[in-house]
């Protein structure tokens, strides 16, 4: 074997050596420089060719040249197959999983209050009673005075009003923010279209707060002005929301009681979520209170411009928080915990 023969052996030895140790691309480049680079040992020996006689050039041309190709498509091959296996380790190691469950966004949900009024409203909606809201800040004359509750009648301290510092009108009075939605029952009456079947949810206010007062609050008012009205439809009324509302194993009792705008008045109790009517700790006999009701005074009627003699009217207004605290399994100890804004509690409902 030539000189340059066994050279090139070694070279392409010592390069198999090498290309076996390339791990990296930098390896590869490092090593396609030591080889291929102008300054290589391997150039220098193809460069010391042209001292060759033109015969031994022939042969050791084609072997040195054989080798630098060779040379070349193996770093080729290897740059190809480190490209790969790069690509094959970003789709193991920086795969996206489509099936991960996402980063979800946090979901709020309506205030536990307004929940119940909606409620409320679609089971009188299935009784045919439309939606209504009569004003929230109205005049004495709709709070009171159509009401029967004259300006020194003692009846209008039970309702703890809030006035506005507006002038007083003279016949209407002063401005005040509705103690109970029965403000509503005389102005539809007014509106002078009969039948009415109309349910007024909206926003009381009285001047207390206490365990279970807060002083803002809603109350929702049923109104039915038609001829031929009477308790028995209060009943049946006050029975269907009982078990709509609260569950069908609930019952309801009408108990006399007094208020200057409905003759006879009663107070709706319910039986008790938790003994269901036999008496516990919470409600002592059996019956818990759910609100006034009664059949308008003929009074209100002629104060609404509706003839007593021929239409008969049952009204009835409950709180909504108290309802909504009533609810079996609920045992809410301070109702101002509704409107306290603490997530802890509200997030529950
Ligand atoms: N407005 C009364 C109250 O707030 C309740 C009531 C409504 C009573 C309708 C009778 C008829 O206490």
């Amino acid at each position: 074997m030539s000189d340059l023969a066994s050279q090139l052996a070694s070279v392409s030895k010592q390069f198999e050596h090498d290309l076996g140790s390339v791990l990296t691309t930098d390896d590869l480049e490092a090593l396609r420089i030591k080889y291929l680079g102008r300054k290589s040992a391997f150039q220098e020996l193809l460069r010391s060719l042209k001292d060759m006689t033109v015969e031994e050039r022939k042969t050791a041309g084609v072997m040195a040249n054989e080798l630098k190709r060779h040379i070349a498509d193996s770093i080729d091959r290897k740059g190809n197959s480190l490209e790969r296996a790069r690509f094959d380790a970003m789709a193991t190691e920086e795969r996206v999983d489509l099936s991960l469950p996402g980063i979800a966004s946090p979901r709020g949900h309506l205030h536990m209050v307004t929940q119940a009024i909606r409620e409320i409203e679609v089971i009188y909606e299935r009784l045919g009673f439309t939606r209504v809201r009569c004003p929230e800040v109205d005049w004495e004359w709709y709070a009171f005075e159509t009401l029967r509750i004259g300006p020194d009648h003692p009846a209008r301290d039970n309702w703890e009003t809030f006035f506005l510092d507006v002038p007083a009108d003279p016949k209407k009075g002063h401005m005040i923010l509705t103690p109970h939605t029965t403000n509503g029952d005389v102005r539809e009456m007014e509106r002078g279209q009969l039948p009415i079947r109309t349910m007024n949810i909206n926003k009381t206010y009285r001047r207390q707060s206490d365990v279970s007062h807060v002083p803002m609050f809603h109350q929702f008012e049923g109104l039915l002005v038609d001829r031929g009205i009477t308790i028995a439809h209060l009943k049946g009324l006050s029975d269907h929301f009982a078990k709509e509302f609260f569950g069908s194993e609930r019952e309801i009792r009408l108990r006399p009681h007094h208020f200057r705008f409905t003759e006879p008045s009663f107070e709706v109790d319910i039986s008790c979520g938790l003994c269901l009517g036999k008496g516990c700790r919470m409600c002592k006999d059996g019956w818990v209170e759910l609100g006034g009701a009664g059949m308008l005074h003929p009074d209100v009627l002629r104060a609404g411009g509706v003839d007593p003699d021929e239409y008969t009217a049952l009204a009835f207004g409950w709180g909504v928080e108290r309802s909504l605290s009533m609810r079996a399994g609920l045992r809410v100890p301070d109702l101002r915990i509704m409107y306290g804004n603490d997530m802890r509690f509200l997030e529950q409902f």
